[in-house]
């Protein structure tokens, strides 16, 4: 399926940005994160995108390779993120046949929409294990791969260009920013994630690698929206109304703040969480 470019990029980036680097992006086959790694790969990248559904994320792959003539894309299916080794086998195979991972993106999430009173320990557990503990996971399993490249890139953010790698971003949200009624398992979950990227940021801040946490807001045409967003015009109008910008966000905007964060532009930027919401949470409505 081939999407226009202005529909996941912005035109102010430079083609080749991302020349010879490798993305690992859990999640991306996900509609947020295949626009995230299309951008990567459009500016030059090559990638791996890892799912539990073996035919969307091969299929995802495909669809994601199509955006520049030459880019390899590679899809690994059947990979459960709250297993290690599943994880760490999925990191090595990119490593050797992408030529290491100079990027990654901790994006696969499970969620549902359940009041409390309906939620039991084990729906609870899933998705704190799919959230916060598949995060986690990911991380441990490219993070010696992203030292690596961090390493081969001594002049991060003093030769401007490409020279960069090293990055890592946390897909969060803004549910526990602003308290969301029937997400305590992801906002609980959100929440670790936030702190694993923080973590991450202290400890392997010494060893040249950023990491940052993007919390993506009310996305049109994402699998989130249509779940939380109530149907009728009325409701999307009023849910419009409590954004300070007055719409949705589009999926663009997403991954144009992960090529910022990704660029030498987001060099000395680390520890942080972009919010990328039109200021939504700021005005705490649940939309
Ligand atoms: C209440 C539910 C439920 C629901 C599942 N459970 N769906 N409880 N309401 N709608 C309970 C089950 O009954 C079970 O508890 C427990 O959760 C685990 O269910 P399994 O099906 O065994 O788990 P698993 O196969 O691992 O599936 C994980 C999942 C599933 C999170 C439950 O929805 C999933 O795989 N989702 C992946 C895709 C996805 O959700 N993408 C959305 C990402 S969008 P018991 O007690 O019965 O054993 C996003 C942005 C925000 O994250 C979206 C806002 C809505």
């Amino acid at each position: 399926m081939s999407v226009p470019r202005e529909k996941f990029l912005s035109p102010v980036w430079r083609d080749g940005l991302f020349n010879n680097k490798v993305l690992f992006c859990t999640g991306g086959a996900g509609t947020i994160c295949s626009m995230q790694v299309r951008a990567f790969v459009a500016l030059g990248g090559n990638a791996c995108i890892i799912g539990r559904n073996p035919q969307k994320t091969e299929e995802g792959a495909k669809n994601i390779a199509a955006v520049r003539p030459g880019a390899k894309v590679i899809g690994i299916g059947n990979v459960d993120v709250r297993d290690p080794k599943m994880l760490a086998n999925a990191a090595e195979r990119c490593a050797k046949e992408l030529g290491g991972i100079d990027f990654a993106i901790a994006g696969a999430a499970g969620n549902f929409l359940a009041p409390m009173a309906q939620l039991s320990s084990n729906a609870f557990k899933s998705v704190m294990d799919i959230d916060a503990l598949g995060s986690y996971n990911t991380a441990k399993a490219v993070l010696p791969h992203l030292v690596k490249s961090a390493k081969n890139n001594p002049n991060v953010g003093t030769t401007g260009l490409s020279g960069t790698g090293g990055r890592m971003i946390f897909i969060s949200a803004t549910f526990h920013y602003k308290g969301q009624p029937l997400q305590a398992h992801v906002a609980a979950a959100k929440a670790a994630v936030d702190q694993i990227s923080h973590a991450v940021a202290i400890e392997y801040g010494p060893y040249g690698v950023t990491s940052n946490v993007i919390s993506p807001g009310p996305i049109a045409g994402t699998e989130g929206m249509e779940r939380l967003a109530k149907s009728d015009d009325a409701s999307v109008k009023a849910s419009k109304k409590q954004i300070p910008l007055g719409r949705w966000g589009e999926v663009r905007e997403i991954a144009d703040a992960t090529v910022y964060l990704f660029s030498d532009a987001g060099s000395y930027v680390s520890g942080n969480t972009l919010v990328v919401d039109g200021a939504s949470w700021r005005t705490s409505g649940a939309n």
